[in-house]
């Protein structure tokens, strides 16, 4: 079962393959599932700019696409000054995909903030 500290020395780990040569910041995530399960994502940039995922999607997406379906925590780490939240498209997808998770985004020198998804997206579009 992985731990708190675990989420994050395997986001770190993710984030040193951050592919940002234009925006030049370095993202990394570790997604848990319910049953302890890791996966790991980085930001990836190409030159059509627009075509980038996020550190998160990434994460998400390699879960979903080895049958992941229940998800508790995502972990985020970046390259900023301060620790930052999670886009807003991104905010929209795992709600989506994981529903109320919670979420803790770091920086490198210890700072750290946390929410559950639901502070970051409280009026989410849903089915309908
Ligand atoms: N980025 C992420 O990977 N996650 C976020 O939640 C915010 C932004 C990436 C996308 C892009 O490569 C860089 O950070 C700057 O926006």
């Amino acid at each position: 079962m992985a731990r708190k500290n675990d989420l994050l020395e395997a986001a770190k780990k993710a984030m040193k393959n951050s592919r940002s040569p234009f925006s030049r910041l370095k993202v990394g995530v570790a997604l848990k599932t319910a049953e302890g399960r890791v996966y790991t994502g980085t930001n990836i940039e190409t030159t059509s700019i627009g075509l980038t995922i996020c550190a998160e999607r990434v994460a998400l997406f390699s879960a979903i696409a080895r049958g992941e379906k229940k998800f508790k925590e995502i972990v985020i780490v970046s390259s900023a000054a301060e620790p930052i939240p999670p886009c807003g498209a991104c905010r929209q997808v795992l709600w989506e995909l994981c529903g109320d998770i919670k979420v803790s985004t770091h920086n490198l020198r210890g700072a750290k903030r946390e929410f559950t998804l639901s502070e970051l997206l409280p009026f989410p579009f849903e089915k309908f």
